[in-house]
C-alpha cells in the first residue's frame, strides 16, 4: 500500500458509507425485538427486509443478481469493496529456501498455517531491516516461536500467566532452541515496552510481531513503533477489536478523527466493532439453505425469548456456558423446554420464578410460534445477512485508519491478507516500518 490520498479516500469513503446505515447494526441481535430495532428503521429497508427471500439478498451481494437496495446500497457495497481490492498488495512469496519443518504437535491446522506464513513474513521483514531481534507480543501458547527462524533472537511476552507456563512447556518440548528465545509474562504498556526490549535483546534494532493481538494491544505496539527509533519494523495481525479499551485506539489517526469523529465523538460503538471481526459473508454463501434456516431459527428464538422476557419482568441468567444446543432450535416445543434448562429466571423483585405457575413453556413456545408464522425469522436472516455485508467494510476502517497513523508518522506500509480467509478471517496483516 503506497502512501498516497487514495486509502485516505477511500477510509473516508468506507466510513461514510458504514454510518450513513449504522441503524442496520448498531444493537446487539438478541436485544433487535426487545428494543423494537426492526421498526424504527427506514420504511425502504423494512420493505427490502419483509419482501426479499436470504437466497436472493445474498445473491445480489455476490453480484449474481441486480438488486434496488435502498441508497443503491448493493452498488455501492460492492464499489467499495472492489477498490479495497485494488489497494491490497499481494502477499509476498515464501522465501525461497522453505523455513526448517518442526512437529506441529498441539497444534490446529488452522495455527499451523497461520505460523508457517507468518514466520516466513517475520524473516523477510528482519532481513530487509537488517535485524535478527524480534519481540512477539501477546505470544499465546508461543506457537509462532516453533515456527520462526532459529537464526532468530526472540523476546516472546504474554500477559496471561497461564498461558505462559503453557507456552513455557510447550516451547520445552518442542526443540526451540531456549537461549536464542527468551519467554516472560509481561503486559505490553506503551511506556513500559521499551526498557523491557533493550534489557532483553540489547542494543540491536528489532522488530515487533503481534500475531491476532487483540484489543489494544495492535494499536499500543504501533504507538510504541513511531515513537522509538530503535524499533525498526512491526508485522501485525490484529483481530478482537471490540475489545479496545481506549477510545482513541478505535480511531487513531489525524486522517480518521476528521472524516469520522464529529465533536471528538468516536463512531463505533461494541455491537460495530464485534461485527468488524465476525466470520465474512462467504461463509454464508457456501451455507445450503436448510443450514442458513437453522442459524435463523437460532438467532430468531433467542431474540424472542429476550423480548418474551422483557414482557413478563423476568430477567434470565445462563446456567450453563453453552446455552441452548444446536438441536434446541428444532420447534418451539423444544427450544422452550432447553430454556428452562439452560437459564435461571428472576423476576424484578429478586425472587425466583416458579415455570409452571406461570405457564412459562406453554406461553413461550405460543410466542415463539407466532414468530414463525409472521416470518420474523426470514427477516431477522436477511437483517443478519445484510450487516455481515457489511463486516469486511467495518473491519477496512479500523485497519486502514491505523495505516494512516503510520503514514502520518512517517513510517512506511504494506498491508495485504496472509491466510485464506475462510480457514482464518482475521488475515489482514499491516507491515509498517522505518525507512
Ligand atoms: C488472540 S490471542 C493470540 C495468541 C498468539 N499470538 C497466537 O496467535 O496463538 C491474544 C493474546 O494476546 C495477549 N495479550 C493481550 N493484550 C496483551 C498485552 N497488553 N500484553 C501482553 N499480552 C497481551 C492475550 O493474553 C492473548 O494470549
Amino acid at each position: 500500500m503506497a502512501c498516497s490520498s487514495a486509502p485516505a479516500d477511500l477510509l473516508s469513503d468506507l466510513a461514510n458509507f458504514v454510518l450513513e446505515v449504522k441503524f442496520l447494526y448498531d444493537f446487539s441481535n438478541v436485544r433487535v425485538m426487545a428494543e423494537q430495532r426492526l421498526d424504527k428503521m427506514p420504511k425502504e429497508w423494512r420493505e427490502l427486509l419483509h419482501s426479499r427471500r436470504p437466497r436472493e439478498i445474498l445473491e445480489a451481494l455476490e453480484g449474481k443478481q441486480p438488486m434496488d437496495g435502498p441508497g443503491d446500497f448493493f452498488a455501492r457495497r460492492n464499489a467499495l469493496l472492489d477498490r479495497i481490492a485494488h489497494l491490497l498488495v499481494p502477499p509476498p512469496a515464501s522465501p525461497a529456501e522453505a523455513l526448517p519443518r518442526r512437529t506441529w504437535k498441539g497444534m490446529s491446522p488452522k495455527k499451523v498455517q497461520e505460523v508457517e506464513a507468518l514466520a516466513s513474513l517475520v524473516h523477510r521483514v528482519c532481513s530487509d531491516s537488517g535485524t535478527s531481534a524480534v519481540v512477539d507480543a501477546g505470544c499465546g501458547l508461543a506457537h509462532l516461536e516453533r515456527a520462526l527462524d532459529p537464526s532468530l533472537r526472540v523476546l516472546a511476552v504474554e500477559a496471561n500467566a497461564g498461558h505462559c507456563s503453557g507456552a513455557a512447556r510447550r516451547l520445552a518440548g518442542s526443540g526451540v532452541c531456549q537461549t536464542k528465545v527468551f519467554h516472560d509474562v509481561f503486559d505490553v504498556e506503551e511506556e513500559a515496552l521499551p526498557l523491557k526490549v533493550s534489557e532483553s535483546l540489547g542494543p540491536e534494532k528489532v522488530v515487533l510481531v503481534g500475531l491476532h493481538c487483540c484489543g489494544d494491544l495492535a494499536p499500543t505496539l504501533l504507538r510504541v513503533l513511531a515513537k522509538d527509533s530503535r524499533l525498526a519494523a512491526a508485522v501485525l495481525v490484529p483481530c478482537c477489536y471490540h475489545r479496545t479499551k481506549s477510545q482513541s485506539n478505535i480511531v487513531m489517526s489525524d486522517k480518521g478523527r476528521e472524516v469520522m469523529c464529529n465533536d471528538g465523538e468516536v463512531p463505533f460503538s461494541y455491537p460495530a466493532l464485534r461485527l468488524a471481526c465476525q466470520e465474512p459473508l462467504e461463509t454464508w454463501m457456501d451455507m445450503s439453505d436448510e443450514e442458513l434456516h437453522e442459524r435463523a431459527r437460532f438467532q430468531g428464538f433467542r431474540a424472542v425469548l429476550e423480548d418474551f422476557c422483557q414482557s413478563q419482568e423476568l430477567t434470565l441468567t445462563k446456567r450453563k456456558r453453552r446455552c441452548v444446543r444446536k438441536s434446541g432450535v428444532q420447534s418451539p416445543e423444544v427450544y422452550a423446554e432447553e430454556v428452562l434448562e439452560a437459564y435461571e429466571f428472576r423476576t424484578e423483585e429478586g425472587g425466583g420464578q416458579s415455570c409452571e405457575e406461570c405457564d412459562f413453556k406453554r406461553k413461550l413456545s405460543n410466542a415463539l410460534q407466532s414468530q414463525v408464522d409472521r416470518g420474523f425469522l426470514e427477516v431477522l436472516l436477511n437483517l443478519t445477512i445484510l450487516q455481515l455485508s457489511l463486516q469486511r467494510l467495518l473491519e477496512y476502517v479500523i485497519i486502514l485508519d491505523r495505516c494512516l497513523f503510520a503514514s502520518e508518522n512517517k513510517l512506511s506500509v504494506q498491508l495485504f491478507e496472509l491466510f485464506e480467509a475462510k480457514v482464518s478471517p482475521r488475515n489482514k496483516v499491516v507491515v509498517c516500518s522505518r525507512d
